[in-house]
């Protein structure tokens, strides 16, 4: 089973959501995999309405505060996301990192919003291109991971993680497979120390970062790579078809 997730950032208001939604026709394959959407936080709505009651699409929220209610203007809640219909919550992406600002520190307070709530945290980790240049990709992603197991670990419920180099995403360059492989199985040997590898198994770890349905084949069939977290080519029914369509 792959999990193949689209992430929408700031595309598709809610009639453009409607749209996409009565347009995709999923493949035959897809209720082997978990297919994931992360629309805005004002098209949730309309997901939850347009992706009737095919449970084979879930939803997820991109982003939430750590807090759950409060003078916080222009943020919403992990429980407000929840009511909303969200099931998942993308924690850490790099665009939150690195043009918001986001730390490890509000990354773990997210997540531990997102488990207070029950969404399931997605929690993503990923160096830059300058990181890359200087060998430092298993420190950054390993500095990345080691700030949030504590959360993630700290009670039982379910989280993924998502490796999305920086220099990947949305530039075109995708990192090769072996890159991939190579990222993923820094990452899995450090879930199964903390969590042993039963518990580890559990987690997948997706690659993000320029994925398309002509590459996605060959990331998913690289090791350790448990599915694809998807920007610009989920938008497009069609191409989001396609990409479910390549998990085989
Ligand atoms: P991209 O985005 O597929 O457009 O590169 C991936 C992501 O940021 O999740």
């Amino acid at each position: 089973m792959a999990v193949i997730a689209g992430n929408w950032k700031m595309h598709h208001g809610p009639g453009a959501t409607q749209q996409f939604f009565s347009s995709l026709v999923l493949p035959a394959n897809a209720g082997a995999h978990e297919v994931l959407v992360f629309p805005t936080s004002l098209s949730l709505a309309a997901a939850v309405a347009a992706r009737g009651r095919d449970p084979r699409v879930q939803l997820g929220i991109q982003n939430i505060h750590w807090e759950d209610k409060g003078a916080f203007t222009g943020e919403v809640s992990a429980a407000m996301a929840r009511e909303a219909g969200a099931a998942f919550a993308l924690v850490g992406h790099s665009e939150r990192r690195h043009l918001f600002g986001e730390t490890d520190d509000e990354v773990s307070r997210k997540i531990a919003a997102a488990k207070r709530h029950g969404l399931v945290p997605v929690v993503c980790v990923g160096e830059t291109l300058d990181e890359r240049r200087q060998g430092r990709v298993e420190e950054v992603v390993l500095r990345q991971l080691d700030a949030a197991l504590p959360t993630l670990t700290g009670s039982d419920g379910r989280f993924l993680l998502a490796y999305e180099p920086v220099w990947a995403i949305g530039t075109g360059e995708t990192a090769t497979p072996d890159d991939a492989a190579a990222a993923h199985g820094t990452l899995r040997v450090r879930l199964d120390e903390a969590l042993g590898p039963s518990r580890s198994s559990r987690v997948p770890i997706l690659y993000g970062g320029s994925v398309k349905p002509d590459n996605a084949r060959d990331l998913l069939a690289a090791r350790d790579v448990d599915g694809v977290l998807v920007g610009g080519a989920s938008l497009d029914a069609g191409s989001f078809a396609a990409l479910v369509e390549a998990a085989a």
